[in-house]
């Protein structure tokens, strides 16, 4: 069977480790869509176009995700975001990747409600800045970069402004999508939900 889980939601909010947790538990694929961006951001700071980059990407750009990690990479990402023909480029090879055998996973900003409509299951994770900012910050430590929890927390404010605010594909909620907030949740808290949510999906 081939079941979509789309999973949304701000930097740092838990997507990406509940995604994965997802993703392992049923034997899902799992999609970053974070890191398409990130690598077209990579490849405009080293000079290239934009719509160019996103048109003739390849998936060996974004193999290396610890590059892509990067606070400037994340900045350029959410700046090609907004560009409606860089976006275009990207959908069809995350709907193909969407409809795998099997079942997938794909996190992002506008899986439930541009992407992938017709997900079985959708959910919008958050968090407080806060959090994410703390939680994004301990990330990027413990990968040995010298950052301020400062640096961390504009950075984020910048991307979720810009992200939230474009007007193609802005991150939002799908209007059935459930939403988490894991604030106060534990990672295992966190995935035990999202585990359940799929669960009842599957009937
Ligand atoms: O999930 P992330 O932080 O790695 O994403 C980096 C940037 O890419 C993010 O600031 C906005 C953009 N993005 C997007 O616009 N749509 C997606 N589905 C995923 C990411």
């Amino acid at each position: 069977m081939s079941l979509t889980v789309a999973i949304d939601g701000p930097a740092a909010a838990g997507k990406g480790t509940i995604a994965r947790a997802v993703a392992a538990h049923f034997g899902f694929a799992h999609l970053d869509t974070g890191l398409l961006y990130r690598a077209v951001g990579r490849r405009v700071l080293d000079g290239m176009d934009p719509i160019e980059a996103a048109q003739t990407l390849r998936s060996e750009h974004f193999a290396d995700a610890d590059v892509l990690r990067m606070p400037d990479v994340a900045q350029a990402a959410s700046q090609v975001a907004a560009m409606p023909e860089v976006r275009a480029a990207l959908v069809s090879f995350q709907r193909a990747f969407a409809r795998r055998q099997g079942g997938a996973v794909l996190d992002g900003r506008d899986i439930g409600t541009v992407i992938c409509p017709d997900a079985e299951v959708k959910l919008f994770v958050t968090a407080t800045d806060e959090v994410r900012a703390r939680r994004r910050y301990e990330e990027l430590l413990g990968k040995g970069q010298k950052v301020t929890l400062e640096e961390v927390a504009a950075d984020l404010a910048r991307r979720d402004q810009r992200d939230s605010g474009r007007k193609t594909a802005p991150m939002t909620p799908a209007n059935d999508a459930q939403l988490f907030d894991t604030t106060t949740m534990s990672i295992d808290e966190a995935v035990a939900k999202a585990i359940a949510a799929v669960e009842a999906a599957q009937g």
